[in-house]
């Protein structure tokens, strides 16, 4: 529905955007709106928080920016869209912003085959042992090539489990298939055959058969409330001892703590983890354990990937000054 005058959008509204996006994103930002861009290098503190949100018509936060219900309930009246910058939503209070009457939008599809490919390179790395081998060469403690040394587990005809079977979990199972690994899925939804044949990938309709039975697991679900702690102290029991963990989706999906208690006794083989509970801070007990391989969740960073996700966050508001619905409106009940 185009723009009317029972529902008046500012055809230049006030952006406030919580940290710097790139150059052109930016450029193209203050030639649409009346755009206001955090460019300190520090993220907004609470009080910035609030008051861009009771003065901006739209706010584009971060995944890093915590939009609960008590900022939102500080948003002044002209505060209609949250254009977020990425996929994952679990920062926001979609409630709350829903009984406020605040669109929410996020910029899914531009970051998956990114994603994608750390999942896999993660996936590759914890069995080969690629971060130990670095660390080898970077200490000068390579004595040079031995039958014996740096022995890691083949990838090639494993069977990977792969949690969420969306745009990012279809891009893994289609990439471990040109690594000759086959596929298992847990998924709220089957996918169509047509789809699962194509990436050579087989249904688990029960979370714990899969989990007991993958030689890696992948998780690529969402956070939300029913993802949450979904990989808890009994299900990671059920995972076999010489099988990893990859996880690129958010932290909060696994109890870390369970985790890492897995990964010291060997209860599991290792872990691969772009993502943690408490980002920035890294539980100290992952940095002494060799059977895991750590990024700073950097799944989605390609210079492609944020300017593609800046133009989706601009496509949004966009298409809300238009009076249209915005293309990636986060719909109710997703979270
Ligand atoms: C997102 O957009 O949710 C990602 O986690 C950022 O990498």
């Amino acid at each position: 529905m185009p723009n009317s005058q029972n529902d008046p959008r500012p055809p230049r509204p006030k952006l406030i955007v919580t940290t710097e996006l790139t150059d052109h994103v930016m450029e193209r930002m203050r030639e649409l709106f009346d755009a206001h861009i955090n460019l300190t290098g520090t993220a907004m503190s609470r009080n910035g928080l609030e008051s861009a949100i009771a003065t901006a018509d739209v706010l584009t936060p971060t995944i890093t920016d915590r939009i609960d219900a008590d900022l939102i309930a500080k948003a002044g009246p002209q505060l209609k869209l949250i254009a977020n910058f990425g996929v994952g939503v679990d920062h926001i209070d979609l409630q709350a912003a829903r009984a406020n009457g605040i669109i929410v939008t996020n910029t899914p599809g531009v970051l998956t085959e990114d994603t994608a490919d750390m999942t896999m390179a993660l996936i590759l790395s914890v069995p080969r042992r690629l971060g130990e081998g670095e660390k080898l060469i970077r200490q000068k403690e390579w004595s040079g090539w031995k039958p014996s040394g740096m022995l890691g587990h083949r990838v090639n005809g494993k069977r990977l489990g792969i949690i969420g079977m969306g745009r990012i979990g279809r891009a893994v199972a289609a990439r471990a298939k040109g690594f000759g690994i086959t596929t298992l899925y847990y998924n709220r939804h089957r996918l169509p055959e047509s789809v699962e044949a194509e990436l050579g990938a087989t249904y688990a309709p029960d979370l714990d058969a899969l989990l007991s039975s993958a030689d890696i697991i992948s998780i690529n679900c969402p956070h939300t409330r029913e993802t949450h702690g979904l990989i808890d102290a009994r299900r990671i029991g059920l995972i076999k001892p010489d099988a990893y963990l990859i996880n690129t989706a958010r932290g909060e999906i696994i109890d870390e703590d369970a985790l890492i208690k897995a990964l010291e006794t060997g209860a599991i083989g290792g872990a691969g983890l772009d993502v943690y509970t408490h980002e920035p801070d890294v539980d100290p007990r992952l940095l002494a354990l060799s059977n895991v391989v750590l990024l700073p969740h950097m799944g989605s960073a390609t210079y492609e990937g944020r300017e593609a996700m800046g133009e989706k966050v601009i496509a949004n508001i966009r298409a809300w000054v238009d009076g249209h619905r915005p293309p990636d409106q986060v719909l109710e009940g997703w979270v």
